[in-house]
């Protein structure tokens, strides 16, 4: 059994050093060592030898097994690095490769300076009403009616608004102020909101005229809310929009649903007041209309006028944007045109 022994330590010793890599190592360690392996095999025939042999045999045979079990370890420590040394140098990084580029999205203009009116706004402690108060298909008695528009008003024509065919009186709203009496209808004074949102209008579409655009609709209704407050409240807005040296006018103005009225006007950004083609000579550019809300409109919503007051503010997004941006084409928006887009 002893000479039996050798001969296997003798075979494997010989194996182990013909091995070539890892997976040899593994081989022959699953040959020798394994439980199916050839010293176990042997190990098995122990349990018939006599105590004194069963003693000696068996100490050869931990011996062997420690030995073997060494030189494997050794062996595989060195095909370990070399083959660690080999994969590196293969794998190695080229960290001079340019990197791959990823084109990178762009917010659109509109919804870029919507954000910027409304946080404008937020700062100025105005809070934006959720959108099931500010919805896109309207009926006549929220975009006219409720802002105490006249039945022969022009803006009601065909030719100025979209009826929907489907629904009874249904229009795709022309302006914001519908928001203003889904708002009064819902929540008691004080009411301080703003509504962002799309509009439509009946246009030949031109280079100012397209037949959707963006509005935001404003409203402050407390006690004691002045004129002098919406003139506060929309020359800030101004300052912070278009920068601080910019002078600004009220002129009046008429709107069913404010009375006074007012369309806000600030000095032409392009030629500073002298009078250019963008300001039709005048040296001022309107941006908004605004005035306090009408008594008719606040009684038809239940609000006491003898107790609050408030006013309203609309402006167009694409106008303010063209306005800061000197882009002379309303079109551009909405055309898609990534040369355009990219620019901002
Ligand atoms: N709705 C008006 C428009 O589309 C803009 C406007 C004017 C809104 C005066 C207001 C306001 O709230 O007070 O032309």
């Amino acid at each position: 059994m002893k000479t039996q022994l050798e001969n296997i330590y003798k075979s494997a010793k010989a194996d182990i050093e013909k091995a070539q890599s890892i997976s040899d190592i593994d081989e022959i360690r699953l040959k020798y060592l394994s439980r199916k392996g050839e010293f176990n095999s042997i190990k098995k025939g122990l349990k018939d030898l006599s105590d004194e042999d069963k003693r000696t045999v068996g100490a050869l045979a931990n011996q062997i097994t420690q030995d073997l079990e060494a030189l494997l370890k050794e062996k595989h420590e060195i095909f370990y690095q070399k083959e660690l040394n080999e994969k590196l140098q293969h794998d190695r990084i080229d960290i001079t490769l340019s990197g791959k580029y990823l084109p990178e999205g762009k917010v659109h203009p509109i919804t870029s300076t919507t954000n910027e009116i409304v946080s404008i706004f937020q700062n100025l402690g105005f809070s934006v009403i959720s959108p099931e108060l500010s919805p896109e298909v309207e009926t006549e008695y929220y975009n006219f009616d409720m802002l105490n528009v006249p039945h022969d008003h022009p803006a009601r024509d065909v030719q100025d608004t979209f009826y929907l065919k489907d629904i009874p009186n249904g229009v795709l709203r022309s302006q914001t102020s519908g928001a203003q009496i889904h708002v009064m209808e819902t929540q008691k004074p004080p009411i301080k909101v703003i509504a962002p949102g799309r509009v439509y209008r009946n246009e030949n579409i031109n280079s100012r005229k397209n037949n959707f655009f963006h509005q935001i609709e404003g409203l402050y209704v407390d006690k004691g809310i002045t004129f002098g407050d919406l003139k506060g409240v929309l020359n800030e807005f101004i300052r912070l929009y278009f920068g601080s040296a910019r002078p600004t006018r009220f002129r009046s103005s008429f709107f069913p649903f404010t009375e006074p009225s007012a369309e806000v006007d600030v000095q032409c950004i392009m030629c500073q007041g002298k009078g250019c083609r963008t300001c039709s000579g005048t040296g001022w550019l309107e941006v908004l209309g605004a005035g306090m809300v009408d008594v008719n409109v606040l009684k038809g919503v239940g609000i006491d006028p003898e107790i609050y007051s408030g006013f309203a503010f609309g402006m167009g997004v694409e106008r303010l944007s063209m306005l800061k941006y000197a882009i002379d084409d309303i079109r551009l928006f909405f055309n898609n045109d990534k040369r355009f887009l990219e620019q901002f």
